[in-house]
């Protein structure tokens, strides 16, 4: 067989291309993320509108179905949140029947709206279950005869086998488009390593994702060498209809599509992943740890109190640390497991802050695989021997899971002292830590890399795979041995442009951080300067995005469409200055905080070494005081 195409699969849904990102990581297939529609609320409201009226006066003889996780904030955001609730609150006492397709539209409804779903796994059979099951039972009823009504929000465009289904077995469907699927504004910025061969195929799942290809990408858009893949043969004549040279899939399942893909980009066969590897006595699903106001964060809820922790939290501004340090070098600290617990506890007793980060450097795993690095005081890391051919990369060492056992150790004996503080894990992302290979040190711009990645980006790609295989390492054994988050630093990533990032970049951080979500615990991604790729950096999976001081978090919450918890972002500068500004800042950001999903306060970078931990102290203690409350309450 001819050696794989190793380009990554470009997905351009509007959201939840990660399931599909997953399916394809089974297969050692890589893929980037760059959404080409939005969704948005209908322009007429009436049908949200009349959804809720019918809601409220239903009985048992109504199904309410649902078939998208969309549909509910969709609903919300038009109808409103109180009235949806009580006509929903109403409903559910009338003892309506609920219905939904996928379990990330189940994963998307209220609680009591969810626990009363009955789930099907797509639309046939969701038809087959209310008309072989449901309606004869309904029938049966002893109720005056009227027709069973079929509610049916949802998307303005979706597909009619559904209701044509339904009411060929005897439904009074209803159907109520409440939003619909458009191309995105601005043209995306994968369109033009798209037209460069970037990728090896782009995946459509829609007719509108067609459309959107079209008319984004144009007649040439798409090179000879890349392949259009259609799910479904709804989307694949709509893409051939528009001139698109389509390879027909018949599946839309993630995982059973994933095999067709596999197929036609010659990769071999699933590897497959075990399912609930952490298990009932992981800390994360301990009641007080999962309660706690930073997960609860992490996880877009609104605990009582804001969270607040700081990169490098534990370090040189503290000289507890100093003391415990005196004798070791960074390196051997991170790997002496007894000291390494003692260097991350030491933030948590003195401030009190509401997540530890373990004591650890994003080199780490390089020097525990065997890489020669040293953390130069004052300078930073420092390569023995660079990485820069392909033979370099191939000469990498990978990381054994007995090297790994002084960081479980160390997470062990810290988790063992938090209490009910959540651990935060973490590891630097792909480039970043690729850019200290390719460097051989620090360095400003990071010129040898980025040119690497123009001159050689097959082997730019595979030292970036290499590092995530290391990353995935270093991550998985810092949550199975007790961390309930994770942080994937990608510090330098924000000198990149976009494209660039969706070309070269994201797949391989994408691949970490999907790797971990499977763990199921939250997912930070941080950069420093990444105003143009904040929502490229949370399309590779990031539950939250650290904000860094290059915007606000207002236009971080923008820039992500409203849907994503922010950390951060206080001026480590602000730290020196007079106590008044730093105050005001604070204010300001807890405020702008307030109207993103989620807030969880920490700074734009890293605690300076002559931070003053006084000051630090008084940030905890105001956020955690909260706003002044007016009126009671
Ligand atoms: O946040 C924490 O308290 C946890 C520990 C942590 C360290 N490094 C300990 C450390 C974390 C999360 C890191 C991440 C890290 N390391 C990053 C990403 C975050 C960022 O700042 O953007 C990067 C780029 C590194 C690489 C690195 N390690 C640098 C640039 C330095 C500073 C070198 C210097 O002396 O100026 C280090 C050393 C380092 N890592 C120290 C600590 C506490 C200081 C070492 C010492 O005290 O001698």
């Amino acid at each position: 067989m001819s050696q794989p195409d190793r380009r990554p699969v470009l997905l351009i849904r509007p959201d939840g291309n990660e399931r599909d990102a997953r399916a394809l990581d089974d297969h050692g297939i890589a893929s980037a993320t760059d959404p080409y529609l939005v969704t948005r609320p209908c322009d007429d409201p009436m049908p949200a509108h009349r959804f809720v009226g019918l809601l409220a006066a239903a009985g048992p003889q109504t199904a309410l179905i649902i078939t998208s996780p969309r549909t509910w904030g969709h609903l919300e955001s038009v109808a409103g949140r109180g009235p949806l609730e009580r006509a929903l609150s109403s409903a559910l006492d009338q003892r309506i029947r609920v219905l939904v397709t996928g379990r990330g539209t189940r994963g998307a409804l209220p609680g009591p709206l969810a626990e009363r779903a009955e789930t099907a796994p797509n639309a046939e059979a969701l038809v087959e279950l209310l008309n072989g099951t449901v309606l004869p039972r309904l029938r049966a009823l002893p109720v005056p005869a009227v027709d069973p009504v079929a509610l049916l929000p949802g998307s303005a465009i979706a597909r009619a086998e559904l209701p044509e289904g339904l009411r060929a077995g005897g439904w009074r469907v209803l159907r109520l488009p409440v939003y619909t699927t458009v191309a995105r504004p601005e043209p995306p910025a994968s369109v033009g390593p798209l037209a460069r061969g970037a990728y090896s195929a782009v995946l459509l799942r829609s007719s509108s994702a067609a459309r959107a290809l079209a008319g984004f990408a144009g007649p040439d858009g798409v090179p000879a060498g890349t392949l259009v893949l259609g799910a479904g043969p709804t989307t694949s004549a709509t893409a051939r209809a528009l001139g698109l040279d389509v390879v027909e899939c018949t599946a839309t399942d993630p995982t059973a599509l994933a095999v067709e893909v596999a197929a036609a980009l010659g990769a071999p066969g699933p590897s497959g992943g075990a399912a609930d590897e952490l298990g009932p006595e992981h800390p994360s699903r301990r009641a007080d740890i999962a309660g706690s106001a930073f997960l609860r964060a992490a996880r877009g809820e609104r605990p009582e109190r804001t969270p607040v922790w700081f990169m490098r939290q534990a370090g040189r501004s503290l000289p507890e640390y100093r003391a415990a340090r005196e004798g070791t070098t960074m390196l051997e600290s991170c790997l002496t497991p007894a000291l390494a617990a003692e260097l991350t506890l030491q933030p948590v007793r003195r401030y009190g802050v509401d997540a530890a980060i373990l004591y650890s450097d994003i080199m780490a795993p390089l020097g525990l695989a065997g890489v020669g690095v040293d953390i130069v005081p004052g300078v930073g890391p420092v390569l023995d021997r660079p990485v820069r051919t392909e033979a370099d990369v191939d000469a990498l060492p990978a990381l054994t899971d007995e090297a790994l056992e002084p960081i479980r150790e160390a997470v062990r004996l810290a988790v063992a002292e938090l209490g009910a503080t959540p651990l935060i894990g973490f590891a630097g992302a792909p480039y970043t830590v690729a850019s200290y290979l390719v460097e051989g040190g620090p360095s400003r711009g990071h010129e040898r890399t980025r040119a690497l990645m123009h001159e050689r980006p097959e082997v730019f790609a595979r030292l970036l795979d290499r590092v995530a295989e290391l990353d995935i390492a270093f991550l998985r054994a810092q949550v199975l041995a007790g961390a309930s988050a994770v942080q994937l630093f990608d510090s330098w990533v924000g000198e990149l442009a976009e494209d660039d990032y969706l070309a070269h970049v994201q797949p391989a951080s994408g691949r970490v951080l999907r790797a971990i979500g499977r763990l199921g615990v939250p997912r930070i991604h941080f950069g420093t300067g990444t105003a143009a790729l904040l929502r490229a950096m949370r399309d590779a999976g990031a539950d939250v995005m650290g904000v860094a001081r290059d915007l606000t978090l207002s236009r971080a919450d923008e820039l992500l469409g409203g849907a994503t918890p922010l950390q951060g972002n206080l001026d480590p500068a602000l730290l020196s200055g007079p106590l008044a500004d730093l105050d005001a800042a604070l204010a300001r950001i807890l405020e702008e905080g307030r109207r993103a999903p989620a807030h969880i306060v920490n700074l734009a970078h890293g605690v300076p070494k002559d931070a003053d931990p006084q000051v630090l102290a008084r940030i905890v203690d105001a956020v955690h005081a909260g706003p002044h409350r007016k009126e009671g309450h």
